[in-house]
C-alpha cells in the first residue's frame, strides 16, 4: 500500500545521539538528509541505546485502550521506530496495523522481531509531513515526534497529513516531552508541551483524555511526557495547525 510520494530529507551531517549531547548540533532548516540522520541513529545503535526504549509502551496502550475501538478497525503508528506498540495492538487482537519511519533499518526490525504474527503488518518508509495514504485510520498515534517539530511549517504539514489520514470521528494518541523533560532528543531541539499547549495544536479536535507518565530510559534517566487522547469531529474541520 503505497503511503506517501517520497520521504523528504533534511539537511544533515550531525552527530547521531542524545540528551547527554553537550554541543548540539545545528538543526538544519532545509529537507535534505532527515531520513539519513533517523537511518544512522538506528544503523548506529540497539534498542537500549535510544532514551526513547520501552519494551511494554503502557502511556500509549492505555490511551488505545480508553477508546474502546474494535479489533477490525484501522491503527497507524507515525514515527513507530522500534516501537512495541504494534505487536502489544496485535496482542489485543487488531489486525488492520501500519507503521511508518523514515528509518528503513528500524521497520526491518520490527518486521523480523514481529515474524509470522506479523505478516499482515504494514510497515512503510514514509514521511509524516507529507502522508498521503489511500485509506483512513480509525486510531492515529504518535509517540515522541510531533516534538521534533520545531517551525510552524512543519507542524501544518502534519496536521495536513493527520487530516488526510484520520477518518471523521478517529481518534489522536499524541504523546511529546512534557514542560519538564528533556530540551534534546536524539541531539535535536523539540518543543515541549503541557496538556493544554498540545491540545491547542489540534484546533477542533475533542480532549477525551489526557495522561503522561516520567519514562525512565534504559540508562536510568527520566524523560516527562504529556500525552493527550484527542477525537477528530465526525465532520471534518478545515484549518490548520496553531504556529
Ligand atoms: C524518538 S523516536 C520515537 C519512536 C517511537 N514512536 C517510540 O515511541 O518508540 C522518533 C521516531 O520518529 C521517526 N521520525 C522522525 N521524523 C519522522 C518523520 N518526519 N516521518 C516519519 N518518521 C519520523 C524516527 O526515525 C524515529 O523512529
Amino acid at each position: 500500500m503505497p503511503l506517501t510520494n517520497r520521504p523528504r530529507h533534511w539537511g544533515g551531517g550531525y552527530g547521531r545521539d542524545m540528551n547527554t549531547d553537550t554541543n548540539p548540533p545545528q538543526r538544519p532548516s532545509d529537507a535534505g538528509s532527515r531520513t539519513d540522520f533517523w537511518e544512522g541513529v538506528h544503523d548506529a545503535k540497539d534498542v537500549d541505546g535510544v532514551s526513547w526504549w520501552q519494551s511494554v509502551p503502557g502511556l500509549s496502550l492505555g490511551l488505545v485502550d480508553s477508546t474502546h475501538l474494535a479489533a477490525e478497525e484501522a491503527i497507524i503508528d507515525v514515527g513507530a521506530g522500534w516501537s512495541t506498540l504494534t505487536d502489544h495492538l496485535l496482542d489485543r487482537g487488531f489486525h488492520d496495523l501500519t507503521a511508518i519511519d523514515l528509518s528503513a533499518t528500524a521497520l526491518q526490525s520490527v518486521r523480523d522481531r514481529l515474524g509470522d504474527a506479523g505478516a499482515d503488518v504494514v510497515l512503510e518508509v514514509a514521511d509524516v509531513l507529507d502522508l498521503r495514504p489511500r485509506r483512513r485510520f480509525a486510531l492515529w498515534h504518535d509517540r515522541a515526534v510531533y516534538h521534533f517539530l520545531t517551525e510552524p511549517d512543519e507542524r501544518e504539514d502534519y496536521f495536513a497529513s493527520l487530516e488526510r489520514s484520520l477518518r471523521p470521528g478517529g481518534w489522536l494518541v499524541v504523546a511529546t516531552f512534557g514542560p519538564d523533560g528533556p530540551a534534546t532528543c536524539s541531539g535535536l531541539p523539540i518543543v515541549r508541551y503541557t496538556h493544554e499547549e498540545l491540545a491547542a495544536q489540534f484546533p477542533g479536535y475533542q480532549e477525551v483524555d489526557r495522561s503522561g507518565e516520567d519514562h525512565i530510559t534504559p540508562w536510568g534517566t527520566t524523560q516527562q511526557f504529556t500525552a493527550l487522547l484527542l477525537r477528530r469531529p465526525a465532520r471534518a474541520s478545515g484549518s490548520g495547525a496553531q504556529g
